[in-house]
């Protein structure tokens, strides 16, 4: 087992990586567990059905009692509606204050279950088990918690951080192979924003056994960065490298015609092909990213003239002014922030022009 801890001022947690640990679930969480009280698991249709069977043996082994809340999958559960439905699991189980919820599936599941867990009774203890590759290496570690609504994704949340994070890598094996590649994205923007070493490893052989290990390198660049800026107001943002370009296609485009992945692994093209145009990025930088996504079957260049994204950027709700602080890269494994006006983004990225469909693999 490969444990990280996560040292932050309002307590520290650890990262517990390993494969099989599903089954030492329950013994894990007894620290937690207040003995007189249920715990309640969230999680969604699809997980259940794949781990049912070992999640209740595991809390069963460890003398754990627990109540299920199945939500049904997708983000649309991720809704004030997905929460209220998972406050009534709550108040039937009679979760009380230092009540126990347990995040069991992939980052709708750790958004919506931590959400619910840091507002229920003004908040309970949380433990994450992402089951998709992209919670398991970003989003079930660093607290951001949240659900959607009309105007714009995850604009209801709170930073809230959990007590602890058990990833066991077996359980990508059930998981969609889209939704694979999807993760491999995020594990892709790792390496670029801070570890060439780790984006050299993924473009080496990899073999099976590595995944460990390349979820293990992801959580400690995330939990080094949310050590430092929990809040999201500085060095956090370089997370966001290829989000908001991905954010603008995931818009431009409607939810779910391209996963999230897919559309970050564009953004994050395009965000390097913008640095290069800029004399910002060392050149060869785009060109190395197409490379590797190819090679983790994402495709690199989305099929429409980059300043088609303009508008979507523009009307993004989150971003409120007249400008972003978009994540560029200065080389491989080195990211910085530069606060650009939307004119003048459109301008450089009308310079681009449609990607070049033709690179050597
Ligand atoms: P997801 O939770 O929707 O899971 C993808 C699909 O895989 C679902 O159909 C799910 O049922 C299924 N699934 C999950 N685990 C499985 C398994 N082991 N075997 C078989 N099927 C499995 O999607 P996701 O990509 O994990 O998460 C996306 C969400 O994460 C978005 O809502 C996004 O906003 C959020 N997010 C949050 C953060 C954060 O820091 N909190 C960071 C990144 C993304
Ligand atoms: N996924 C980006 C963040 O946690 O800040």
């Amino acid at each position: 087992m490969r444990t990280l801890t996560v040292e932050l001022p309002g307590g520290a947690y650890e990262i517990r990586i390993g494969d099989g640990l599903l089954a030492e679930l329950g013994a894990m969480l007894l620290p937690f567990h207040g003995e007189e009280t249920p715990v309640v698991v969230v999680t969604d249709e699809n997980v259940w059905s794949h781990y049912r069977a070992p999640l209740a043996a595991s809390l069963a082994a460890a003398g754990i009692a627990f109540v299920p809340a199945v939500c049904p999958p997708g983000e649309t559960n991720k809704s004030m509606d997905g929460l209220e439905r998972l406050y009534d699991v709550f108040a039937k189980a009679g979760l009380p204050r230092g009540g126990l919820v347990v995040a069991f599936g992939g980052g709708v599941v750790g958004d919506l279950a931590g959400f619910a867990a840091a507002t229920w009774m003004r908040g309970v203890q949380l433990v994450q088990v992402p089951t998709t590759l992209l919670a398991q290496v970003d989003s079930s570690v660093g607290g951001k918690t949240a659900v959607n609504h009309a105007h714009g994704k995850n604009l209801i949340g709170a930073f809230y951080q959990p007590k602890l994070v058990v990833v066991d890598p077996e359980t990508l094996r059930t998981l969609p192979a889209r939704e694979v590649r999807g993760g491999m994205a995020e594990v892709i923007k790792y390496g670029a924003i801070r570890s060439k070493s780790l984006f050299d490893t993924l473009d080496g052989d990899m073999k099976p056994a590595a995944l460990a290990e390349i979820i293990e390198a992801c959580c400690r660049i995330k939990s080094e960065i949310v050590v430092r800026d929990e809040r999201d107001f500085g060095e956090r943002m370089l997370l966001n490298f290829g989000h908001t370009f991905g954010h603008a296609i995931e818009r431009r485009h409607g939810f779910g015609h391209y996963t999230h992945g897919e559309a970050v692994a564009f953004g994050m093209v395009v965000a390097a092909r913008l640095g290069e145009r800029l004399a910002l990025t060392q050149p060869g930088a785009a060109d190395a990213l197409r490379r590797l996504l190819a090679r983790h079957r994402l495709a690199p260049d989305y099929p429409e003239p980059p300043v088609v994204l303009a508008p979507a950027m523009a009307s993004d709700k989150k971003s409120g002014g007249r400008g972003v602080r978009l994540v560029l890269l200065r080389r491989i494994g080195e990211a910085f922030t530069q606060e650009m006006r939307f004119d003048d983004i459109e301008a450089a990225l009308a310079l681009l022009g449609a990607a070049p469909q033709v690179f050597s693999q």
